[in-house]
Parts: structure tokens; C-alpha cells; sequence
């Protein structure tokens, strides 16, 4: 059987952070468009779901830009929560950390943001629709689904020349061969999905204001609003 792509993430947990910058050439604008989806006040009181929040990256740019969110971190890579913990460890009550997979548990507990960077990819098309559905009925009303993610191209010379050109960029950026070469490996079992299909499935899931917010090579941000 193949091994799960969450015992891969648990043996690179150590040295992930590290390399991060150099694999997503476009990390800081990734990440800043995720944030800028979101369509609360600084002050605002909201709970938090982080899909697949390995080391907590995406988490620590919300919790930075919202000072009062509790968040809770979800993955099934025991290691990369391990990360997670030590990241928000002065941060008390307000980091919940489950380890779980989220592609087999429902989504219990409502959430005025439901997130997810570089993660959902993982799954099957048809399990990310089911993610969307979850996400849609644990949401609270003017609550958003967000999805940083690695994208797939619309066709595959497309997606071809977006991987090398990504690739080229990375090498630019000084990447280590070592974590490029995990990173290919680990992606060996992705299962990108276009845009196109992921607007379309918010869509059917329920979600209004539908749209992409940041799009470069191979990763884009998109959301929903229930
Ligand atoms: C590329 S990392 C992204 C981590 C983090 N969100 C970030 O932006 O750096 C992908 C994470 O998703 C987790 N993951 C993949 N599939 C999962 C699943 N079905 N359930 C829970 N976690 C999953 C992996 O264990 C890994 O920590």
C-alpha cells in the first residue's frame, strides 16, 4: 500500500519551515492573500479551523492579524503539530491542536473561517468536495472557506511548463537539491484540481462570492462565503 502523504510530512517535520520560502517563490503574497480573504475587524472574536496546518505557518499569519481568533489546527502528521505546538507555545488557550485526518472525520463545531494552505491538494477530488460540503455546514452565516493550495494547470503542456518554470525559480532562490527533491516527492502524490473546478464545486456546495483572490505558477488562493 502507498505510504500516506501525512507519515511523509512527519519525517521532514523538522527542516519544513525551512525551505518553505525558496519552494513557494510567491510564499509571503500566498499567504498575505489568504489573510486579506478574510472579511473580519482586527478585534473581532472569531473561531478558526486550519485544515492540514502542519507547522502552523498559515495559522500564525491569522493569529498575527487577528489577535483575539482562537484557532484550532487540525493534521494528521503528528510531528508537524509537534512544530505547530512549539510555534504557539506562550500562546495559550487560544491554539487547539487535533491530530486527525481530516479526510475521514466530519468537521465538528462551527467556525467563522474555515482554512487550508498547500493541504486540501492531497486529496481526492471527490473528498474535497466533501470537505467543501463540511466546510459549508459548519460554517456560521458570513463565515468564509479559504483555500491556499497548489493548483492544477488547464491543460497539460500548461501544466508542464508552469511546473518547470516553478522549478527554475525555486533553483533561483537557492534551494536546497535535498528539499527540492522531498518536496517533488511529496508532491508525487498530490491531486491538484484546477481553479475552474474548485470555483465551480464552492459553488455547488452552497457558497456565495465565490472567487479567486491570488493566483502565480502553480499556486493560487481562492474562497467562498456562506
Ligand atoms: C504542505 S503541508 C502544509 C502545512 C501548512 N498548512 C502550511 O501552509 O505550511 C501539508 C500538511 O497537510 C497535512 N495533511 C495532508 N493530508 C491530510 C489529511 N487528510 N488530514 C490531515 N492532515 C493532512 C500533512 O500532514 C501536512 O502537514
Amino acid at each position: 500500500m502507498a505510504e500516506p502523504v501525512h507519515s511523509l510530512f512527519d519525517r521532514t517535520a523538522e527542516t519544513y519551515d525551512r525551505a518553505r520560502r525558496r519552494l513557494i517563490p510567491c510564499f509571503d503574497e500566498l499567504y498575505r492573500a489568504a489573510v486579506e480573504a478574510l472579511p473580519f475587524s482586527r478585534d473581532d472574536d472569531i473561531e478558526v479551523l486550519d485544515l492540514g496546518a502542519g507547522t502552523g505557518l498559515l495559522s500564525a499569519f491569522v493569529a498575527y492579524a487577528y489577535p483575539r481568533a482562537r484557532i484550532t489546527m487540525v493534521d494528521a502528521a503528528e510531528q508537524m503539530l509537534v512544530q505547530a505546538r512549539e510555534r504557539f507555545a506562550l500562546g495559550g488557550e487560544r491554539f487547539r491542536f487535533e491530530i486527525a485526518d481530516y479526510g475521514e472525520g466530519r468537521i465538528t463545531g462551527r467556525y467563522d473561517a474555515i482554512l487550508s494552505a498547500l493541504s486540501l491538494n492531497h486529496l481526492p477530488d471527490e473528498k474535497k468536495r466533501m470537505i467543501m460540503e463540511q466546510s459549508y455546514a459548519a460554517l456560521t452565516s458570513g463565515g468564509i472557506f479559504v483555500n491556499a493550495d497548489r493548483v492544477l494547470a488547464e491543460t497539460p503542456e500548461l501544466e508542464n511548463r508552469l511546473h518547470q518554470a516553478w522549478i527554475r525559480r525555486a533553483r533561483e532562490l537557492g534551494v536546497n537539491e535535498h528539499d527540492l527533491r522531498q518536496a517533488l516527492q511529496r508532491m508525487e502524490l498530490d491531486c491538484a484540481a484546477t481553479v475552474g473546478d474548485q470555483l465551480e464545486w464552492l459553488r455547488a456546495a452552497g457558497f456565495r462570492e465565490v472567487g479567486l483572490w491570488y493566483r502565480n505558477l502553480i499556486f493560487a488562493v481562492y474562497s467562498g462565503m456562506k
